[in-house]
């Protein structure tokens, strides 16, 4: 090998290579593991050569380094001159997210109630056949509680059928006065369409102290329902039946769309029900051990999707399942 013509055509590449890929071509071409170079390195014998080539290889790595050290500052060079950021360029918008419609109306519940000085508690999805259905004094024979309507994991337990439920899992936990409401997702083997979906979300309401009465329950809801639905509205009551309340009745609030006249969305009567209520019944009080002489109460139950669909003009409750951002973003 000849070691001085070697150098000079080494050195030659190297101060040639204009760009870091074609610097590395070179470093293979004369420093790599299979280069002549290294070649010769290997098979070296005496001291002399061995001084001589590695010195070789000393100046070619330097040469390559500095080279490297040379191009590297003229790109950071071109960069800087090249690309100038105009930093008054209009930046690119991120979308901001936002609450779900349902949540903004559950913090809207809440906080209705939490100004009338209740409390909010959790309950169970997972619950019992105790509490969904016999502290509630549904009788035996209640098509409730029958697979075809409810969704169950075994004869005892199921996905709970309504929030009222967490009635009685507070009432056996404290003694009264009881002010409480508690929502979330409840479960019914429904066939899905327009207004129906197997989950929905319901708020309870309950309030057990002494000498609650009727008008208590009038006054919560009608409170309630101007929160809601605008101070202008007036709340009616319709009597119904559910095994817990005695009596039962089902409010009514004055259609807000066309201020009772009478419209598409309350279907010309002038007024849109809201859901249930009543009298805990003294059943239920004596279940969870409080005294029905001593104490009275009141409870309710609203779903929430009925007063999204309603107030916003949701035409069908599947939108507010399908994450679409075409329409969550709308509220
Ligand atoms: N649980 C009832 C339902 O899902 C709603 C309800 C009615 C709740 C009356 C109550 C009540 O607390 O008192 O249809």
């Amino acid at each position: 090998m000849d070691a001085e013509k070697l150098e000079s055509e080494a050195l030659g590449a190297i101060s040639g290579a204009g760009t870091l890929d074609g610097l590395d071509d070179v470093r293979v071409r004369y420093l790599g593991r299979k280069s002549e170079l290294k070649q010769a390195l290997r098979e070296v014998r005496d001291r002399d050569s061995g001084e001589r080539l590695n010195r070789l290889r000393e100046v070619l790595e330097a040469a390559v380094e500095e080279r490297r050290g040379a191009l590297e500052r003229a790109a950071l060079e071109r960069t800087l001159t090249e690309d100038v950021i105009d930093v008054t360029l209009p930046g690119e918008r991120i979308a901001r997210g936002h609450r779900h419609l349902i949540s903004q109306i559950r913090r809207e519940v809440e906080s209705v109630f939490l100004g009338l000085g209740y409390e909010v508690v959790d309950g169970r999805e997972v619950e019992t056949t105790r509490y969904n259905f016999d502290g509630l004094n549904f009788p035996a024979w209640h098509p409730a509680r029958s697979h075809h309507n409810s969704l169950f994991f075994d004869d005892d337990t199921l996905l709970r059928t309504e929030t009222s439920p967490s009635q009685i899992r507070v009432m056996e936990s404290r003694k009264p006065p009881v002010y409480i409401i508690s929502h979330g997702r409840v479960y019914r083997r429904d066939t899905i369409d327009a207004t129906h979906f197997p989950i929905f979300h319901q708020v309870e309401g309950l309030a057990v102290d002494r000498g609650i009465t009727l008008a208590d329950l009038k006054g919560t809801l009608l409170r309630f329902m101007r929160a809601l639905f605008g101070e202008e509205r007036r709340v009616r009551f319709r009597t119904h039946f559910f095994p817990f309340t005695e009596p039962s009745i089902e409010p009514d609030v004055s259609c807000f769309a066309c201020d009772g006249e009478g419209c598409p969305i309350c279907k010309h009567s002038g007024w849109i029900e809201m859901g249930g209520s009543g009298m805990v019944d003294p059943a239920v009080l004596e279940f969870v051990g409080y005294d029905p002489e001593e104490v009275s109460g009141f409870a309710f139950g609203l779903g929430l999707e009925r007063i999204a669909q309603l107030r916003h003009g949701v035409p069908d409750v599947r939108l507010l399942w399908d994450s679409d951002l075409r329409v969550i973003s709308q509220f």
